[in-house]
């Protein structure tokens, strides 16, 4: 039939993401389910945006990227990484990091590579490797238990996913929705067996400066051997709470760069002109913007933490990101789905169900917990915290 979806996305369903928020305005619920603020970032980047389109910063952008912003980045990079990117050959500029992951992935995978992923995912992942024909293959994250306080995955697991099919392997660090920052231990083990099979590592570090005290960001690119094979992936939308800007960049050694830029050009071609320089003015925002940053962030988190404590969720404190995941069971339910749906209807406050963030084969694993977004007004988790409170003790 003519009107049918093409093979490549007939078997992607509408997100869940697109039902509880139905679900949430049709119950007036508050919506602790999207991840992305109910607050602007900082107004002087608000203003960059501003001028740049008033001094007529309105047509097509280069196609690898605005210089001002690749420099920013670049220079960004040097600052809180001391990594050096030449901003002419090692920086792209991509509509968000989502965009930036599509290219890398159209860029570099061919059919019947095999990408390895960590579950649960930025729902994306799977989506992009099967639109370049290639083939997920995923390792989970297991919940923490009481001797293993963190979500970790299996270094065994993760051996036994490479093989001489696998051409890349997908981080995300901090990573959503678990909330964990990958320790330099772990990223060693990643990094020796991507060195071992010669795989990519395409890594997506949007959350990269919400990172909470005790834990710290550190990219896989400064492994041993990494440099060379990694993209390394960011965007404005979390660091500075533009998420409806869209701009991202991809940081790599040329060869990898000009695979991302070849895929980039017929994608999108370029990215919005007057938010990329907005973009790089933000980039070059002060340390403490960085810090404060943090800070707030982590007081959040801290206050919708032991809200849903005190409602008898279990809960895992996230090391990073704006989510926390909370364990259901203690409330008595046993489908994530199902909590989501009730604690929206019900009591007023959306969450999202982690299934979602699964394969098929391993749902079973976030079937018990519920992610809840902390990337709120003060104003906005007080009547959240207020809604979930006539929970506690019930
Ligand atoms: C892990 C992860 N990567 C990428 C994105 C999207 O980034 P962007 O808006 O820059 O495309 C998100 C947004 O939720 C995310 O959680």
């Amino acid at each position: 039939m003519p009107y049918q979806s093409a093979d490549r996305v007939a078997t992607f369903g509408t997100s869940i993401f697109a039902e509880m928020s139905r679900l949430a305005v049709e119950h007036k619920a508050i919506n602790l389910g999207q991840g992305f603020p109910d607050f602007d970032g900082p107004e002087g980047v608000k203003e960059a945006a501003i001028a740049a389109i008033r001094a007529g910063e309105n047509q097509y952008a280069v196609s690898m990227g605005q210089p001002a912003l690749r420099r920013a980045a670049a220079a960004h990079s040097q600052r809180f990484y001391g990594q050096t990117f030449d901003p002419d050959t090692e920086v792209t500029v991509c509509s968000g990091a989502t965009e930036c992951l599509f290219a890398a992935v159209q860029g570099l995978v061919n059919p019947g590579d095999e990408v390895i992923l960590f579950e649960p995912f930025y729902d994306s992942y799977v989506p992009i490797v099967l639109m370049a024909g290639g083939v997920p293959r995923c390792v989970p994250l297991h919940a923490p238990t009481a001797e293993q306080p963190r979500w970790r995955f299996d270094p065994d697991e993760l051996a036994a996913a490479f093989n001489e099919r696998t051409r890349m392997l997908i981080l995300n660090t901090p990573h959503n929705p678990t909330g964990k920052v990958f320790a330099a231990d772990e990223l060693a083990q990643i990094a020796a067996l991507c060195v071992q099979w010669d795989v990519l590592a395409l890594c997506d570090e949007v959350y990269e400066h919400l990172v909470y005290a005790g834990a710290r960001h550190q990219r896989l690119s400064a492994q041993p051997g990494m440099a060379e094979r990694t993209i390394t992936v960011s965007s404005n939308g979390k660091t500075f709470g533009f998420t409806g800007w869209k701009v991202g960049w991809a940081l790599a050694r040329p060869e990898l760069t000009l695979a991302v830029r070849q895929a980039h050009q017929f994608i999108t071609f370029s990215t919005s002109t007057p938010f990329q320089t907005a973009a790089a003015a933000a980039l070059a925002l002060e340390d403490s913007y960085f810090t404060g940053l943090a800070a707030d962030f982590q007081a959040r988190r801290d206050y919708l933490a032991a809200a849903l404590q005190a409602m008898g969720l279990r809960v895992s404190v996230p090391q990073g990101t704006y989510f926390i995941m909370a364990e259901i069971t203690p409330l008595g339910f046993d489908d994530d789905v199902t909590f989501c749906r009730w604690l929206t209807s019900e009591v007023g406050v959306a969450a999202i169900p982690p299934t979602a963030f699964y394969t098929e084969a391993h749902q079973h694993l976030g079937r018990t917990w519920a992610r809840f977004a902390f990337c709120k007004r003060r104003e906005t988790l007080e009547q959240a915290v207020a809604r979930l409170a006539k929970l506690n003790g019930r």
